[in-house]
């Protein structure tokens, strides 16, 4: 009997800690993966994001210019130059589709 109960706290445990720690919160993965370069305001004024002359996710117009799809895909995909060099890194090999998506809609959020 007693075994048991142990038991299934033990599962339930695991059960909601996978659950909670299943995908990192948006906001971590902004900070973790994009701010180096996107700035925790999504600016892009870090000394990355000047050198690479990156846009501005307050400015409407930015905001307005760009598409969802472009942005699912860019952040999926990458940038590279003409010349193929890499910008910014694919993250579809660690993120999920889901994690993707929210980062796509808080990217949107910055829009003063
Ligand atoms: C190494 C620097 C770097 C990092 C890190 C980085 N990016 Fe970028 N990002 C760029 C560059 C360069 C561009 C292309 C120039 C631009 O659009 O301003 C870009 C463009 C974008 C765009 C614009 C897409 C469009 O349609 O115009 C979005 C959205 C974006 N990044 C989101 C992210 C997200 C989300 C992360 C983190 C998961 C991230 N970036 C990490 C450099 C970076």
């Amino acid at each position: 009997m007693k075994l048991s109960t142990k038991i299934t706290t033990a599962s339930l445990v695991l059960f909601f800690g996978a659950a909670l720690g299943f995908a990192a919160p948006v906001s971590e993965n902004w900070e973790n993966l994009c701010t180096k370069c996107h700035g925790a305001d999504g600016k892009g004024l870090t000394k990355v994001g000047k050198k690479l002359q990156l846009k501005d996710y307050t400015d409407a117009k930015v905001q307005a210019e760009m598409k969802d799809e472009d942005i699912f895909k860019t952040i999926s995909d990458g940038v590279t130059d003409k010349a193929g060099k890499e910008k910014m890194k694919a993250y579809k090999a660690e993120l999920s589709a889901d994690e993707i998506k929210d980062l796509a809609a808080y990217v949107r959020k910055f829009k003063a």
